[in-house]
């Protein structure tokens, strides 16, 4: 893997424009749970499960007792060292852009700005009947109330099945198409429309790497697959750039 990372970090040139996607394994070390590992079960459901708009209008409670769970999960843990190389990696990078699939607010915490954070955020929320939403990270009670109607607030979050916030697949079709180098860091590549970037990058001529634990569906897109831990390789991509 050594020879792969050298040429991998040779790539890593501020001329270049570079777009990386993360999902749930860049906040494992961290101690936020991927959704579908070992620890992706919470109680007796799945995550996918619960993230539906259909379990939300069923049992309202449930779904706000596991965001409440998770808020309070998140709100404990700590950007690590693969949220923190990909700080400093867009600190270097001019042309760059970081696309996540995670909603745990922990790359802006590292202190990523040119950040689209596709699913949204946990740490948002909004109201199912009015055009309220806000950032609130105070603790919420179990069936939180719209200020302004009354009606009941929901996570501003993507569920399964639902459209991504206007404008969000655009940039990222936009961006990847002109991208030089595209990274893809702990993603199970199995949840769309972000499964299909490599896809898309690749067809636009990018490099295309991939950092996971394991082998994925888009592996074999990768011109570069780097198998290890997020915090154990990304600080060595950018081992030698300064932020
Ligand atoms: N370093 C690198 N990769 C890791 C690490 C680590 N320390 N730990 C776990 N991984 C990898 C796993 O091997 C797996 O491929 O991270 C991936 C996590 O996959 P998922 O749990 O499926 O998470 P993700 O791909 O982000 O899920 C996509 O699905 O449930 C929805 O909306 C939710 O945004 C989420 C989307």
């Amino acid at each position: 893997m050594q020879a792969s990372l050298e040429m991998v970090k040779a790539l890593l040139d501020p001329g270049k424009k570079v777009v990386v996607l993360t999902g749930a394994g860049v906040s494992a070390e961290s101690g936020v749970p991927t959704f579908r590992g070992k620890d992706g079960l919470w109680k007796t459901y799945r995550a996918e499960d619960l993230a539906r708009p259909d379990a939300f209008a069923a049992r309202p409670e449930l779904v706000w007792e596991f965001y409440n769970w998770r808020r309070e999960l998140v709100a404990g843990c700590e950007p690590n060292a693969a949220h923190r190389s990909l700080a400093v990696m867009e600190q270097q990078i001019p042309n760059f852009l970081l696309i996540t699939q995670n909603v745990d607010g922990l790359h802006a915490r590292a202190g990523s700005r040119k950040l689209v954070e596709m699913h949204g955020s946990l740490w948002r929320v909004r109201c199912t009947a009015c055009a309220h939403a806000r950032e609130e990270r105070a603790p919420l009670p179990p069936l939180p109330e719209c200020p302004v109607c009354g009606h009941l607030l929901r996570p501003g979050v993507v569920w399964f099945g639902e459209p991504l916030i206007p404008g969000v697949l655009k940039l990222a079709v936009e961006q990847l198409g002109h991208a030089d180098l595209f990274i893809s860091v702990g993603t199970s590549n199995l949840v769309q429309p972000a499964a299909s970037f490599h896809q898309l990058a690749k067809d636009h001529g990018a490099i295309t790497v991939e950092i996971n634990l394991e082998a994925t569906p888009n592996t074999g897109l990768s011109d570069f697959a780097l198998h290890g831990r997020a915090g154990d390789i990304l600080p060595e991509l950018i081992a030698g750039m300064t932020p």
